[in-house]
């Protein structure tokens, strides 16, 4: 008999939701890496960096409202995290800040520059977002992290939205007419944790990673958003819910810690045209006890179904379960309810076995590309703890360095497998 600890006999969180799907410690046991998740291991040598000068790591294309890739005169445009490439990695979450790349052919990426005018972005620096076009009006939709102008460094996350006008001249990319930065969205605390929640004793947090998505079935619009379960930790506790099945829960240990992971992936709805009025709404998806990070969620839809995709390490796992550090992914007919993992174990693509850090933060786009980012730099003699001891948050983080490869993926029901590599950088 297993040993479970007495909290998961006590009666329902008197937050759970209904309709919120699970991603349970009994899916996570079956993760198993195979020919058809596993991404071929990149010869770092054949990478170019699309901006040696910088760290580039999450990035992301401007869309349409219905998530195709926009074209604008003929440009793609992406967005990306950067930082100077002579701070080491860990430190770069804590400067980082957005710089676009456009292209003709969606793949030799050009450096345009930062986005935001000088001062005018909110937070002391600036996570990851997504951007969508409408009648010629770009909508950026980003993290701000900390406070502008803070002295010391918090981690404090709030979505936050500016939109302007796109110019094309002589080639050049160029924003113009900004509108003012407003931040969208804070967690309340009852779906979503805060800061002071989790501070209680949480090990990292989040509310971050803002995504756009219309509904095509209701033609709503919505903001999809990493954040944590509300609560803080001594007054969350592992359920049967969080665990899985009757059967595997009665020979499953669930080590007191599990209560520390908290994960999930929030949505809110738009209750404007500007798209700077929401309403939120229960989360999509929880990983209590499970995982920590859902991280950069976004959606892709085929005929009837919702294909739900998520990003997270594997030390975000909870203790006495395990996965790779990977994309996952989930489907439903219903947006925002009965989410179950693809391929049986919820793993889309990890890295290889020899390779688990190389690449991260993958998105999958309509078509079935999935991009990421390649981890470039050399160690130069340092263990990856001195490296992240820049970093209090991200202590045991890796490298950021340029676009990696990108990979079609099939994704046929409930099934995905990735069919072959593409070129680095490639959105098409
Ligand atoms: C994923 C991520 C995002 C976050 C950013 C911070 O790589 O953790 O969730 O916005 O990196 O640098």
């Amino acid at each position: 008999m297993a040993t479970l600890f007495s909290s998961i006999l006590t009666p329902a969180s008197a937050f759970a939701e209904e309709g919120t799907s699970n991603w349970t410690r009994e899916d996570v046991t079956k993760i198993e890496q195979n020919a058809d998740n596993t991404a071929p291991e990149i010869s770092k040598k054949d990478l170019e960096q699309i901006a040696p000068e910088y760290h580039v790591w999450d990035t992301w294309p401007l869309r349409n409202k219905d998530g195709s890739i926009a074209t604008v005169n003929g440009y793609k445009i992406i967005m990306s995290l950067t930082a100077p490439s002579d701070v080491l990695p860990g430190k770069r979450h804590d400067i980082a800040e957005i710089r676009y790349f456009y292209s003709k052919d969606g793949k030799d990426w050009k450096l345009g520059g930062k986005i935001f005018k000088e001062g005018e972005a909110l937070g002391s620096r600036q996570w990851a977002g997504s951007a969508m076009i409408d009648d010629g009006k770009i909508h950026f939709f980003y993290t701000a992290t900390g406070r502008k102008g803070e002295t010391q460094l918090t981690y404090e996350q709030r979505l936050a939205k500016a939109s302007a006008d796109v110019d094309v001249t002589k080639g050049e990319i160029q924003f113009s007419n900004w509108s003012d930065h407003e931040i969208i969205l804070e967690p309340e605390g009852k779906y979503y944790q805060t800061k002071e929640q989790s501070a209680q004793g949480d090990i990292a947090y989040a509310f971050r990673d803002p995504w756009f998505f219309k509904d095509p079935k209701s033609g709503k619009e919505y903001i999809l958003f990493e954040g944590n379960s509300n609560g803080t930790p001594a007054e969350r506790t592992c359920q049967a819910e969080h665990i899985g099945s009757e059967e595997f829960a009665a020979d499953h240990d669930v080590p007191e810690a599990s209560t520390l992971f908290n994960g999930s992936i929030g949505i809110a709805e738009a209750k404007n045209s500007e798209l700077t009025e929401y309403e939120i709404l229960p989360p999509i998806m929880e990983a209590n006890c499970v995982n920590q990070e859902l991280e950069r969620p976004h959606i892709v839809t085929k005929g009837n179904q919702y294909y739900l995709f998520t990003d997270t390490h594997k030390n975000k796992f909870a203790p006495g379960i395990t996965g790779p550090d990977g994309l996952y992914g989930f489907s439903s007919n219903s947006l925002t309810e009965g989410y179950e993992p693809l391929n049986g174990d919820g793993l889309v693509v990890a890295n290889t076995k020899a390779e688990p850090y190389q690449t991260y933060s993958w998105m999958v786009m309509p078509n079935g590309t999935v991009i990421s980012f390649a981890n470039f730099y050399d160690l130069n003699g340092l263990s990856i703890n001195e490296i992240g001891q820049q970093s209090e948050q991200f202590q045991f983080d890796h490298f950021g360095g340029t676009l990696a490869p990108s990979l079609k993926i099939s994704i046929h029901k409930d099934e995905t497998r990735i069919v072959k590599e593409l070129e680095a950088g490639v959105f098409k």
